[in-house]
């Protein structure tokens, strides 16, 4: 059988558990948190006054933090990009089955899309009554990484994709989780508040997407390692990564944005080893047995990657320079 089939037969044999998945590791909407708990509610009497204390509040916050933030908010914005991606790997059907049943891969991507959506209309929400931020600048870039889309290097393979998102779940997670800890710091207690809830969503998306991977190696566990090793050794590039400014050639603003998350400590090339390391425990590469011999020349790269990497980051410094983007300019905070 050809190898996109067998992926096929493991995707339809793992159907059968993705409402599971969907009732353990997402939340109904009556029960979850909507953008609007975490702001101002201007219909009441307060709202104005908590406007004014989020306008205070700001004013503390530095300029490699709005950058990083605005870039986050915009990432996050992108999502029309990665649900249409997803509903395109192999396995994930969006036709409705013949009983008006959803396709459960399908509908799995409809759910996590439904709770995701949430987190850029928060960031944005909260940017647009800071005042701290050229909303119109940024409102072009958002447009921008849409119409640019990315490229992730998995193809409509959903081994890849699957160990894509896990990994980018979790780096979502530590970076909401940052920036959220530096806002705290800086008395700003509504926006740590959203970042760390926003954070909380992506811990349980990583949950469930390193499950699935999980259930493929328990299926095809050579055609899965392999799959591993391939993105891996590719790296994993940003959902951001053609991040642009307006005027801007394509993902010019990426690698300033990625600087600026560098020195704020907010996302490291360190955190991308821990999360390395994090997957490979959690799969239990090193017990893998019964492998082919391609599969475990790939395991035992993936289990020696970890340090290899950690030589390579300790060798790079971080540039210093800040670079002045149209987000942020004519606020006088540099
Ligand atoms: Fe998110
Ligand atoms: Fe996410």
């Amino acid at each position: 059988m050809a190898l996109e089939n067998i992926r096929l037969e493991v995707m339809k044999t793992i159907e059968s558990k993705v409402d599971g998945f969907i009732d353990q590791y997402l939340i109904p909407v009556d029960d979850i948190w909507q953008p609007t708990d975490l702001l101002p509610n201007l219909q009441g009497e307060e709202g104005l006054e908590n406007v004014k204390q989020i306008r205070e509040e700001a004013k503390e916050l530095g300029y490699d933090f709005w950058v990083v933030l605005v870039a986050d908010m915009v990432t996050e914005e992108a999502l029309p990009t990665y649900e249409s991606w997803l509903m395109d790997v192999e396995g994930v059907d969006q036709q409705r089955r013949a009983d008006g049943e959803q396709n459960p891969w399908s509908k799995w991507v409809r759910h996590w899309t439904g709770e995701e959506n949430r987190h850029g209309d928060a960031l944005n929400k909260y940017l647009y009554l800071s005042g701290r931020v050229n909303m119109r600048e940024i409102e072009k870039t958002t447009q921008h990484l849409i119409n640019d889309g990315f490229d992730i290097g998995t193809g409509r393979d959903p081994y890849k994709n699957f160990v894509y998102t896990s990994f980018q779940e979790l780096a979502t997670n530590i970076s909401h989780k940052r920036v959220g800890q530096l806002a705290k710091k800086k008395g700003n207690k509504m926006l740590g508040k959203m970042c760390n809830i926003i954070a909380g969503d992506e811990m349980r998306h990583y949950m469930a997407y390193r499950e699935f991977v999980k259930t493929i190696f328990e299926h095809d566990p050579s055609e899965m390692m392999l799959a591993f090793h391939d993105m891996m050794k590719k790296k994993i590039v940003m959902p951001a990564q053609f991040l642009r400014e307006s005027g801007e050639g394509i993902a010019q603003a990426f690698e300033n944005f990625s600087n600026a998350a560098q020195r704020l400590g907010v996302y490291t090339t360190y955190d991308y080893i821990e999360i390395l390391k994090k997957l490979n425990a959690y799969w239990e590469i090193d017990k893998m047995r019964a492998l082919t011999d391609e599969a475990e020349k790939a395991r035992d790269y993936l289990m020696k990657l970890p340090d290899r990497m950690t030589r390579i980051a300790d060798r790079i410094a971080i540039p210093q320079d800040q670079y002045t983007f149209k987000w942020v300019e004519n606020n006088g905070i540099i």
